[in-house]
């Protein structure tokens, strides 16, 4: 998969690196400019790297986390980068988010970002997490999710099972939120992590 979304970074693709209205994903997520003013924030998947920028101009400490060294390219100049979850340092941020990546990540994948994520936070850090709920039960919960389905950012999970990811990989946390995507028959949801 670190193939594909650096040829979407080289080409700049809109369709797959999205570039997310920076004040909708953190209305979504249940994050203020407050949150995260001066603070030492990790953005996981920098797409085009508008959060990225948005958390420099609010004075904070950034941090991005990403499969591809053309992403991780972008943000270079004022973030600090990791491509490998595990790499993180432990106990360190104050806030993580991560928006539109999950529905691309197959399980083991997911497990090893939830794990260094979890563990990167401080003791009163939190993670804001955005993942995808499929309307049709038989595309929830795939364990051997396919290429084409990371792809098309269908790897949907029930909360339940996100609830029991985050807890195998050292956290808790509280799922506060769905919106309904009918065109996609799906919905996105939100959790907020914190360590145990
Ligand atoms: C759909 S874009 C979302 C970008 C942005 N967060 C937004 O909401 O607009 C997905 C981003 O996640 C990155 N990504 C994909 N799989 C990943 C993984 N396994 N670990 C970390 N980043 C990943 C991609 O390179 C890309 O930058």
């Amino acid at each position: 998969m670190k193939a594909f979304w650096d040829a979407q970074h080289q080409a700049n693709e809109r369709l797959y690196l999205t570039g997310s209205n920076v004040p909708m994903l953190m209305t979504r997520l249940r994050v203020t400019d407050d949150d995260c003013r001066g603070r030492a924030v990790l953005d996981v998947g920098v797409g085009l790297g508008k959060m990225a920028q948005h958390l420099q101009a609010l004075g904070c400490e950034v941090h991005c986390l990403d499969i591809s060294t053309v992403a991780l390219d972008r943000v270079r100049g004022f973030a600090s980068t990791y491509e490998d979850p595990l790499a993180l340092p432990p106990e360190t941020f104050d806030l993580a988010i991560c928006h539109l990546v999950s529905q691309h990540m197959a399980e083991a994948d997911l497990i090893r970002m939830l794990t260094g994520v979890i563990a990167s936070l401080k003791d009163d850090g939190m993670f804001a997490l955005q993942f995808s709920i499929s309307d049709d039960p038989a595309n929830n919960d795939i364990l051997d999710d396919s290429r084409e389905r990371q792809i098309s950012g269908g790897c949907c999970r029930t909360a339940s099972k996100i609830v029991a990811l985050v807890t195998a990989a050292g956290g808790k946390c509280t799922i506060f939120g769905h919106d309904p995507w009918p065109d996609h028959r799906s919905s996105w949801s939100y959790a907020h992590i914190r360590r145990c």
